[in-house]
């Protein structure tokens, strides 16, 4: 039997009662898509999975996303590995507040990451909840933002002059850094969920350039008035990893942030995108 445990604030849920290393039967899938817009990321403990199962399981929710600036596992082009080894002294791969692949016209969906080694101290993803932190402002507020646009980019991390362009041998994931990514893309400042249809706060500090049509200070001003609100410690789920655990979170209405704190120690997890649409405005 299905179970859905939520956290008390309704953001993040548990689910057990079902093996998802094999296909799952319509009711149950039904199940899990319910939970999935329900509470924003749901996880499953005790799964271990191999490479094919973990490929089969994402498809059951979409097809895959484009992965662009990270080189994939060698014989599978839709599995990246996040991996740290114990003497890496290079920053964290995710280690900022961002919803995956926001600068894509169509960013995905979903993420899934599942957990292989995992370190005994550290190593916990924080995810915010882009719905109740949008729900919690003020109507005179929401109005005003329902009718931004904003400027996102990969050039920060990933573009000819990124951040990960610049930083010291040593990673052991390859990143790849080129002028496509200093392209940009617009998308509406709050997105409406296309199954849940609440609305959600779209911007995120590492892809978003800035809001369409500000100056400068002002689009400043504002997204970080955003993203101290998001990221208040009521709207954020800080999860703790086991081995054999998987994680799908919705990226249209969620931000995340790889913690670290395990210097010294190796961590790998498998991660996949599942495809998702153009971000749907407030009408
Ligand atoms: C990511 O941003 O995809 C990585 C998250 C994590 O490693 O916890």
């Amino acid at each position: 039997m299905v179970t859905v445990t939520p956290n008390a604030s309704g953001f993040g849920a548990e689910i057990t009662g079902l093996d998802i290393g094999a296909p799952l039967a319509a009711d149950e899938l039904a199940q899990v898509k319910a939970a999935w817009a329900a509470h924003g990321v749901v996880w499953f403990p005790d799964q271990p999975l191999d490479h094919d199962q973990l490929e089969a399981f994402t498809l059951q929710f979409g097809g895959f996303g484009l992965d662009p600036y990270v080189k994939p596992l060698a014989d599978r082009p839709h599995i990246l590995e996040v991996r740290r080894e114990p003497d890496e002294t290079n920053s964290v791969f995710g280690g900022a507040w961002h919803s995956d692949w926001s600068f894509q016209a169509a960013p995905p969906a979903g993420t899934i990451l599942h957990s292989k080694v995992i370190p005994p101290v550290g190593g916990d993803t924080e995810f915010a909840d882009g719905c109740r932190a949008y729900e919690a402002l003020s109507p005179v507020m929401q109005g005003f933002l329902d009718g931004l646009q904003t400027i996102h980019s990969a050039t920060r991390p990933y573009g000819t002059n990124g951040v990960y362009a610049n930083e010291k041998p040593g990673r052991s994931m390859q990143i790849i850094n080129c002028v496509e990514a200093d392209s940009q893309q617009q998308h509406p400042l709050v997105r409406v969920h296309p199954v849940s249809g609440r609305k959600a706060l779209f911007v995120n500090p590492i892809y978003t350039l800035g809001v369409a049509g500000m100056t400068e200070a002002e689009s400043e001003n504002l997204l970080s008035f955003l993203y101290r609100h998001m990221l208040q410690d009521q709207f954020v789920y800080r999860h703790k990893w086991r081995p054999d655990m998987l994680i799908l979170w919705d990226n249209r209405c969620c931000l995340h942030n790889a913690t670290g704190g395990y210097d010294g120690h190796r961590r790998v997890m498998h991660r996949t995108t599942v495809a998702g649409e153009k971000p749907i405005p407030v009408v």
